[in-house]
């Protein structure tokens, strides 16, 4: 009998730690196709990153097809038709916020395809307004095909990482204050080559995703074929992140308080050529890619052919 009481009360304890340790989640958005529109806004402003684009509004994007949806499918792009007149504006593309912000949460993503090319700069990332008094989650984000993929945060001062966690992915900077080091942020960079760019395509992209809790920010990437868990491969209505094994990046809590460095953040997705990063003359010529980058934005056009999201899906859990 006493074995029975301390049986059942043993499991009682066992039970109520797993509920403590998990991280259960139910969808709360589901963007599929056409209902991106319903989800996300292009916001028609002038790059804050100085690109060589011209960001339009969702009914232009939708006129010129620099978004498309279908049942399954939703594209983001920027034109690969015009020539630039080198006094104009740049080359139109687009740069979507969503609707909804989000504080504790997950966001999977499901990617077919990422922009390609020299020049581009995709970005799928979060961010609160007035940046960066709330902070800001970059999960995926390269410039001029430069594989892998960085994971970065941005913050105002007091918040550093640890050199060594428990991430599969290589720490190239701790301190996340945007205010020193150039703004660099603190960054996690994949050991996977298809992480980004053109490997990332050829294999067919994969998932991304990003838990917040209030304690950590974790990101993890699978790529196509890779056997992700089932709950992400299959975009089932609830997941569980403390199954999904080792991420490629952490950020903890320990000398950064992330429930205030972080607050209710829109999910963006854009897409700027040239810019503060990509057109950087260093970082534009040590890429391979030819002559100056606006000049090689206005004049070639069809370089841009690949120059565009593909979203199988992307879901916000809660
Ligand atoms: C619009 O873009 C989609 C996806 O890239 C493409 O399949 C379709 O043919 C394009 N439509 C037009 C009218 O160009
Ligand atoms: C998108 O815009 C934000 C500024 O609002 C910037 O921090 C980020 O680097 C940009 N990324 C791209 C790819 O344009
Ligand atoms: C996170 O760290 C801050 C100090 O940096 C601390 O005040 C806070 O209680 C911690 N939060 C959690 C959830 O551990």
């Amino acid at each position: 009998m006493l074995s029975y009481i301390s049986a059942v009360s043993l499991g009682f304890v066992l039970g109520f730690v797993r509920l403590v340790g998990a991280h259960p989640y139910t969808v709360h958005d589901t963007y599929i196709g056409g209902s991106f529109y319903n989800g996300f806004t292009a916001q028609a402003i002038s790059d804050p990153t100085n690109g060589r684009v011209n960001y339009v509004d969702t009914p232009t994007a939708q006129g010129l097809n620099l978004t498309y949806a279908s049942s399954d499918t939703f594209i983001l792009r920027t034109d690969f038709t015009s020539f630039l007149d080198p006094n104009g504006p740049g080359r139109d593309s687009v740069r979507l916020i969503s609707n909804n912000v989000y504080t504790t949460s997950v966001i999977v993503a499901d990617i077919r395809h990422m922009p390609q090319g020299c020049a581009t700069w995709p970005a799928l990332w979060t961010v609160a307004n007035p940046w960066p008094n709330l902070g800001e989650i970059d999960i995926i984000e390269g410039v001029n095909d430069q594989s892998p993929n960085q994971a970065t945060l941005h913050t105002t001062p007091g918040c550093t990482q640890p050199a060594n966690r428990a991430q599969t992915g290589k720490s190239v900077s701790n301190d996340c204050n945007t205010y020193v080091n150039n703004n660099v942020g603190c960054g996690v960079r994949s050991t996977l080559s298809n992480s980004y760019g053109p490997s990332f395509n050829s294999n067919g992209g994969g998932w991304y995703a990003m838990e917040r809790t209030s304690s950590s920010i974790t990101v993890w990437f699978w790529p196509r074929g890779s056997g992700p868990p089932s709950n992400v491969a299959n975009g089932e209505n609830f997941i569980d992140t403390s199954t999904w094994g080792e991420p490629m990046a952490l950020f903890v809590n320990d000398s950064c308080d992330i429930a205030s460095k972080f607050g209710p953040h829109n999910i963006l997705i854009n897409l700027t050529l040239c810019g503060t990063w990509a057109g950087q003359p260093s970082v534009y010529s040590s890429a391979g890619c030819p002559g100056s980058c606006v000049d090689h934005v206005n004049n070639n056009p069809s370089a841009f052919t690949n120059a565009y999201f593909e979203f199988a899906s992307l879901r916000v859990y809660t």
